[in-house]
């Protein structure tokens, strides 16, 4: 049998050092030994793994992804957001007294300070992008629970992570409110998680909001493909500033930070915005040639780091556009992405690349059709993912992990005298 290990040889020396491979990776330390002045220099993690996790599993040319083991396609079909932010955190799914406990918890802290939305979410100007104030929101919560530095004690830990998931969709509401000169809508503790971010979201003057249960139930779906991916650019900022040890609320908001760029959360908005600037089905080819010559942006919502086939969230979100579609009416803008995709996967550029929809390239078409502003999209990212930040986090902490601190290559200039501004 082959040996679990590699042989690396030094050209310069001749010396050959055997290195073992442990769950498929070359372990740093054991390189560092043998080559202690040669660095890996990959730029963007392209081949470098950071930790090791037990929370989601992605195999990118297969198509696969699953939480705690559990394929996405059933968690979708027959889960719930609340149920998958569980088993994310702690690792199975709950027994029905567990669950029930843990849908009480999220439930009675869905309230924020009144603080956090007269003084603080008010403050902002009119026009705040939402993603912009819900970054700073999380944020400032940390001022508000002084406890949520105690990262070592495992209840505080645990209220943290409740308070984070369930006032998420509370501050994305009052953001997307203030955004809009409405009202704030207080959480109504009756309604489910997902119907309860409508209510607060919508509600006028109605007493009671009834979100439609089949949008309801839509959201909850897309909440469950977005609650985690393994280690994305957000989650990755989520590991790096808490092992620095920050609060968790501080690292939640560095992690929505990192959410907030088109190349991460935003890209949905950008579709959005790439389909209504080709305005036809007649400037869909021209707008693949320009694509293709390099000349215009990329085709939004294609292409993937991990996926190198079919996203398996963009198949199961095309299902729920149907779902979706069925009570609000077609989106105008379906017939474009429907021919760009048609059009993109018959073409030798993107097939040669391996570039396919990614979760981002429905998913807008969908909150858009449900009456969400293109600015709310981060946003509603934002409210699942922060489950998956948080197993990572926990799990992060749990395993006692080294502070975050790469390396680098020096390429600067050497070594030189400083020169008097009047000698320049
Ligand atoms: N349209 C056109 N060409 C593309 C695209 C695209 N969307 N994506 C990659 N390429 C090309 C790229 O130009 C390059 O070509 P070449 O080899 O000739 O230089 C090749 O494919 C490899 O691209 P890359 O930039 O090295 O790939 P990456 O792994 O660094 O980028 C990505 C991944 C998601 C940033 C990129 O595909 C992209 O910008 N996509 C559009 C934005 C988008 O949809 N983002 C959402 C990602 S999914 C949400 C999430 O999980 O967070």
């Amino acid at each position: 049998m082959p040996a679990e290990s590699i042989t690396i040889t030094d050209n310069r020396t001749g010396d050959s050092f055997e290195i073992p491979i442990v769950n498929g990776g070359v372990a740093s330390d054991q390189w560092r030994k043998a080559l202690p002045d040669v660095m890996f220099h990959d730029p963007g993690f392209m081949a470098t793994s950071a930790c090791e996790s037990a929370v989601t599993f992605l195999d990118g040319d297969a198509g696969i992804l699953r939480y705690r083991g559990y394929p996405i396609e059933q968690l979708a079909e027959k889960s719930t957001y609340l149920e998958v932010a569980y088993l994310l955190l702690h690792g199975d799914l709950p027994t029905p007294e567990q669950y029930a406990g843990w849908v009480t918890d999220i439930t009675y802290h869905t309230f924020i300070h009144e603080n956090v939305r007269k003084r603080f979410l008010e403050g902002f100007h009119y026009d705040a992008h939402p993603m912009g104030m819900l970054v700073s929101a999380v944020a400032a919560l940390s001022t508000f629970y002084s406890d949520a530095k105690d990262i070592h004690d495992p209840a505080s830990r645990d209220k943290q992570i409740v308070r984070l998931i369930a006032k998420m969709p509370t501050l994305a509401a009052a953001a997307h409110r203030f955004s809009v000169g409405m009202p704030f809508v207080y959480p109504d503790n009756s309604l489910e998680f997902a119907a309860n971010f409508l209510s607060m979201m919508w509600k006028v003057a109605e007493p009671r909001f009834a979100a439609n249960p089949a949008l309801a139930h839509a959201l909850d779906v897309l909440f469950i493909l977005h609650a985690d991916h393994e280690q994305n650019c957000s989650t990755t900022a989520m590991r790096t500033v808490g092992s620095a040890h920050a609060d968790p609320y501080s690292a939640t908001a560095a992690a929505a930070a990192a959410l907030y760029g088109p190349r991460h959360g935003g890209a949905n908005e950008a579709v959005i915005r790439m389909l209504t600037e080709i305005g036809s089905l007649d400037n869909v080819s021209a707008f693949i040639e320009s694509v293709k010559s390099g000349k215009g942006s990329r085709l939004q919502g294609f292409g993937h780091r991990v996926y190198k086939s079919y996203d398996p969230r963009a198949r199961i979100i095309k299902q729920v556009a149907d779902e979706v579609f069925e009570v609000t009416g077609r989106n105008p803008l379906l017939d474009i992405a429907l021919k760009l995709e048609e059009a993109a996967l018959s073409d030798d550029y993107f097939i040669s690349r391996r570039l396919y929809p990614n979760v981002d390239f429905y998913s807008g078409l969908i909150y858009q059709a449900m009456g969400f502003p293109v600015e709310m999209f981060p946003v509603l990212f934002a409210i699942p993912r922060t489950a998956g930040w948080l197993s990572h986090w926990a799990e992060l902490l749990e395993d006692d992990a080294k502070i975050a601190r790469p390396r680098q290559l020096y390429v600067g200039a050497a070594e030189r005298d400083y020169v008097p501004i009047s000698d320049r």
